[in-house]
């Protein structure tokens, strides 16, 4: 297992594409180890594939109080959802930035586990939250896409100073 780096919005392979996992491999298992790793020591309760510059349709959640439950949604869909809420959401790749957004209350989602089965989740609450997250990355959409373009704007500009004084630092370090 090992740490990777989280890419960082505005990079573009946020918004890429991603292909369905059609094989189940010892290179998804560690893919899937690794993305767990990350997602634990980054201290956040979600990562998607992409997040890591992997395009392939997974991510990882642990939304239990212990942090000790991390649960794989391969190939994942919602197939249902009812309700609306307001959502305080921060992301791995926005670093420093929290917004509220809508999301749906209770979805069903649809995915298949580590080992190829299928399972199916009624959510609510932070889980059915951190799902729509996570299943949005795979499509190349952020949180801060449901906010105002003059805010999307602000926060590219913060998150663009935030790594010029990144790149400063360690050209002087
Ligand atoms: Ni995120």
């Amino acid at each position: 297992m090992s740490v990777r780096e989280i890419i960082i919005h505005p990079d573009p392979r946020l918004r890429e594409k991603t292909s369905a996992v059609d094989a189940f491999t010892p290179e998804l298992e560690k893919l899937i180890a690794d993305m767990i790793e990350t997602m634990y020591q980054a201290q956040g309760i979600g990562l998607a594939a992409p997040q890591i510059g992997e395009q392939k349709r997974l991510f990882v959640l642990d939304v239990s109080e212990n942090h000790d439950q991390p649960q794989v949604y391969i190939n994942p869909e919602i197939v249902a959802k009812a309700g609306e809420v307001q959502s305080e959401e921060g992301c791995l790749s926005i670093p420093g930035v929290t917004e509220t957004v809508p999301r749906a209350e209770t979805i069903t989602v649809r995915a298949l586990d580590q080992q190829g089965a299928a399972f199916e989740q009624q959510l609510t609450g932070l889980h059915a939250i951190c799902v729509q997250h996570e299943l949005d990355h795979l499509d190349g959409k952020l949180f801060i896409d449901y906010l105002s373009p003059l805010k999307q704007k602000r926060i590219r500009k913060k998150l663009l100073k935030q790594e010029r004084l990144a790149t400063q630092n360690a050209e002087q370090a």
